[in-house]
């Protein structure tokens, strides 16, 4: 029997990667693709990729039809409007991979500071489980919710974790720089994404308030076991998509540039999507896959990690279909290698 599944704003970026997975995906059925128009556009329409491989429409669906239509959902809808739809899923008792934010920050009165809205779900925060599989593979398994990582938490996490839990460099004063491609903010269009805007042109952004800075303080301060707040810098740079992420730290006195290697090493020795590389990566040695690369060095007493993922695969759909790969005890690898 295939798991079936329903895909929630279909018409996104990140709806399209994920269809384009899921169809290699052996244990799968698409059943189920929504929109807000009522028009019922034809997936071909909305994705001509996807002509003559997929024959479906994308729906104005309700929750009763998608607990219909759906073993396992998906949700690819903005924060916000994701919780309020999921929380009728789950109350129906499908398993839900959520991409939005809305179920990443434990605390909702975060969640109300830095995305300006009261959370439409707070009492289900508790229950979902991170889907960082690396660091909560285990948890992962057994969820019915799976709050999917944000695109910069996920390269700024993988490469500070090992470090951090292992005391190999200090927890005051990490410096996260990170670079996007113009997929990461999605496939609604705004001004500063028009191609005369963003080509040919680097722009930092939201320098200290970037909604992702909580995520990276909240996920380091539990892996370190002590209360972390970094500097987050994202810019946004000309290319379709992946992310570059630059952190720098103060290494401890306790441990050696070697030491360090090797720590990175052990960590994620055994991790399908996990490559710890000897020089610094590229964004395209990982475009396309689900690989986060990781190269650390140091310089003058600090560590250097730079890593490198595709955001819409590592850090968005890939993500996602590793979580439902661990939730329904499929090979975590299956329709990702
Ligand atoms: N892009 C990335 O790299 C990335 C990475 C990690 C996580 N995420 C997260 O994944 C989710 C989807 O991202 P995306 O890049 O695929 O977004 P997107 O391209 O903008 O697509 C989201 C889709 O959701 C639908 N939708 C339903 N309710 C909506 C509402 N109230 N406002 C706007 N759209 C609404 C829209 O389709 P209709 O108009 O057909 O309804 C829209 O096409 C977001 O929560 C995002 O933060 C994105």
């Amino acid at each position: 029997m295939k798991i079936r599944i329903a895909i929630l704003g279909a018409r996104g970026y990140t709806a399209r990667q994920l269809i384009e997975l899921l169809l290699r995906h052996p244990g799968v059925e698409i059943t189920c693709l929504s929109t807000r128009d009522s028009d019922r556009p034809p997936l071909a329409e909305v994705h001509p990729v996807f002509a003559g491989r997929l024959d479906l429409r994308l729906e104005n669906s309700t929750p009763d039809s998608v607990a219909d239509q759906a073993d396992c959902v998906f949700s690819c809808l903005p924060h916000a409007a994701s919780a309020a739809f999921v929380a009728q899923l789950l109350d129906r008792g499908l398993r839900v991979v959520d991409f939005s934010a809305d179920y990443r920050l434990t605390d909702p009165d975060v969640y109300q500071t830095w995305y300006g809205v009261a959370h439409p779900d707070p009492d289900r925060l508790a229950t979902a489980v991170y889907g960082l599989p690396e660091l909560f593979r285990e948890s992962i398994r057994t969820t019915q919710l799976v709050a999917n990582p944000g695109c910069y938490p996920t390269s700024a996490i993988l490469g500070l974790a090992p470090l951090l839990q292992a005391g190999c460099i200090a927890a005051d004063g990490l410096v996260i720089d990170s670079k996007s491609g113009v997929s990461g903010a999605g496939r609604n269009p705004k001004p500063n994404l028009h191609f005369p805007e963003c080509n040919e042109s680097v722009a930092a952004y939201s320098i200290g308030s970037h909604r992702h800075m909580p995520e990276v303080d909240q996920l380091l301060s539990r892996v370190a076991g002590q209360t972390i707040e970094v500097i987050f810098t994202p810019h946004l740079i000309p290319m379709d998509r992946g992310i570059l992420t630059t952190t720098y730290g103060t290494a401890s006195d306790s441990c050696s540039p070697d030491q360090c290697m090797d720590r990175m090493k052990d960590f994620y020795s055994g991790e399908p999507f996990v490559r710890v590389v000897d020089k610094p990566p590229t964004t395209k040695q990982v475009l396309g896959t689900n690989y986060c690369d990781i190269y650390t060095t140091w310089v003058r007493g600090k560590i250097v990690v730079v890593t490198v993922i595709d955001n819409l695969i590592k850090g968005a759909s890939g993500a996602a279909v590793q979580n439902f790969n661990i939730m329904y005890g499929f090979d975590e690898t299956t329709a990702l290698l």
